[in-house]
């Protein structure tokens, strides 16, 4: 569904996701890194559980929520890839532990 344009001069970087190494370009946003290399889910809907993907690529549906560096509830639409960064799926028992303060 995907396709990335030729790479003329962005340079390759790579990070972790769920402890996966993802290769990704500099210069791509988490979400857009994630869905490149096939990866769609990115959380579980705090109610259902079911699995939710990037929507909006726009910063305003919150379906690309996820765990970064152990921050929780991060964009992954809105934040620029980096070398090494650990993400993690949002779990919704992590969410609901949250919203109620543990
Ligand atoms: S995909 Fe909608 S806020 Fe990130």
């Amino acid at each position: 569904m995907f396709q990335r344009l030729p790479n003329l001069i962005r340079k390759p970087i790579s990070f972790s996701f769920e402890g996966q190494e993802i290769e990704a370009l500099e210069g791509d946003t988490l979400a857009s890194a994630l869905l490149a290399a096939g990866v769609s889910t990115l959380r579980d809907a705090p109610v259902s559980g079911t699995a939710r993907a990037p929507y909006c690529m726009i910063g305003v549906c919150f379906e690309c929520s996820v765990e970064i560096d152990g921050i929780s509830h991060q964009q992954a639409c809105l934040i620029p890839v980096r070398q090494d960064m650990n993400v993690r799926r949002q779990q919704a028992e992590k969410e609901a532990g949250d919203a109620l303060g543990g």
